[in-house]
């Protein structure tokens, strides 16, 4: 691998020497950078990094590339701790049932939903769930993604669940940016097991945790806590079985109604609690006392019309928050993380420098990625990315659904 140095850099933002493993309350506010700077990269890794004021002599690097980032600016590139990208199809129909005004709870009831999106999984093979999965995985690179979490959850059996999972490993496997896999049996209640939820959680408990660990396709296990899919007492029975496989829980919480499910993530130790549209105070105080990462996913509540969960209150309160794409085909059909920055900062009223906190050093801690991306920090990946002429990182949240990225760098190298 060559090495690159990229000099003139109007601004390299979030350079952190040594970065926190996440940054909470009035800290997110702060997002250190350097102005009119250079970065060095080696062997796919950030090497170092200055103020080009005192440019140091490694112009003698043998094969050194160097790029004139005049006028541009670098920042990391995002991590996306939540998403689906492995499903079959598409949703358009249920869109257009929406805006002509079924609830998204409606469209469930009538076996739309995430059965839908679980009939159509089930009809595809294994390549070509991989071939339509590529197309998503590249798109969300392209747009910024250096990092990403990837759910099953639309197999609902053993054997379908097996498939997405497996062809998540495919992906992780091409070695282009890290992946993390959650296994996601409790997405819902397959139609073979309708009014036998016990008989599912039993196969998903003594069949498919066993399958998963055996063939080691998982990091994490996660469970859609919510009214008419997992209650709480359910939610942390499914996660201590996946503890006991070694595998972290995250939790789909508080999306709908309240279901207590922040409350079980807490208790189970989970990384991760998600969505937080009904997120109450007492919420907020268990949170306080936990390691785990409130992670909003403001596509999903933007494409629903849903309550906005309460980010600016959580971050007074002294917690982290972390935002992720949730691409999914029913909630939220878009990985693109720069417009998540600017709903975040539109919807949610955070700044530039609270999302950017958001998807990068946060979203990273949310899938135990800290220590590989989410900052500028000597020995990290060289994954980040390069805008085109702007005057400031806070023209990319602010000019919202406009490309401002003239390239992304995956260890290193262009990714094309
Ligand atoms: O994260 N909330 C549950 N699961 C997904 C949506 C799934 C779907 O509609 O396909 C979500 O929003
Ligand atoms: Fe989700």
């Amino acid at each position: 691998m060559s090495k690159l140095l990229i000099k003139n850099i109007k601004t390299l933002v979030q350079v952190r020497d040594e970065a926190p493993e996440k940054v909470c309350g009035k800290d997110m506010a702060v997002l250190p950078c350097i102005e009119n700077a250079w970065l060095a990269i080696d062997s796919g890794l950030i090497a170092d990094y200055g103020s080009m004021d005192d440019f140091p002599g490694i112009t003698d690097w043998k094969g050194l590339d160097v790029i004139d980032a005049t006028d541009r600016i670098i920042l990391p590139c995002y991590a996306d701790s939540h998403t689906h990208i492995v499903y079959a199809g598409n949703r358009e129909g249920e869109f257009v049932d929406r805006i002509n005004g079924l609830s998204y709870e409606e469209v469930a009831k009538r076996g739309g939903g995430i059965i839908n999106s679980v009939q159509l999984l089930r009809n595809t093979s294994e390549e070509e769930l991989f071939q339509q999965s590529l197309i998503r995985f590249n798109e969300i690179i392209k747009l910024g993604t250096g990092a990403v979490e990837i759910k099953s959850g639309y197999g609902l059996s053993l054997e379908a669940e097996l498939k997405i999972l497996r062809v998540i490993k495919r992906i992780k496997e091409l070695n282009v940016i890290p992946v993390k896999a959650t296994f996601l049996g409790a997405h819902a209640i397959p139609p073979e097991f309708k009014g036998n939820k016990e008989g599912y959680i039993d196969v998903l408990i003594n069949e498919m945790i066993p399958a998963i660990d055996k063939e080691k396709l998982a990091d994490y296990i996660d469970v859609f806590c919510e009214k008419d899919y997992f209650t709480a007492a359910e939610t942390e029975k499914i996660l201590a079985a996946g503890k006991k496989h070694g595998l972290v829980g995250k939790v789909h919480a508080e999306q709908l109604s309240h279901s207590n499910g922040i409350q079980t993530a807490v208790k189970c130790e989970a990384i991760s609690v998600d969505h937080l549209e009904y997120c109450n105070d007492e919420d907020i105080n268990a949170l306080l006392k936990s390691k785990t990462m409130p992670t909003v996913l403001p596509g999903a509540a933007f494409f629903l019309s849903l309550p906005l969960p309460p980010a600016r209150k959580m971050i007074a309160a002294g917690l982290p928050v972390a935002f992720a794409s949730d691409y999914n085909p029913g909630s939220s059909p878009s990985g693109n993380m720069n417009f998540i920055m600017s709903l975040g900062c539109i919807q949610y009223k955070l700044t530039p420098e609270e999302v950017i906190n958001a998807t990068t050093i946060n979203s990273a801690y949310a899938m135990n990625m800290g220590h590989k991306v989410g900052s500028i920090t000597r020995g990290k990946l060289a994954n980040f990315i390069l805008t085109k002429k702007i005057n400031s990182y806070g023209f990319i949240p602010y000019s919202f659904s406009n490309n401002h990225i003239e390239n992304v760098f995956i260890n290193g190298e262009i990714f094309k």
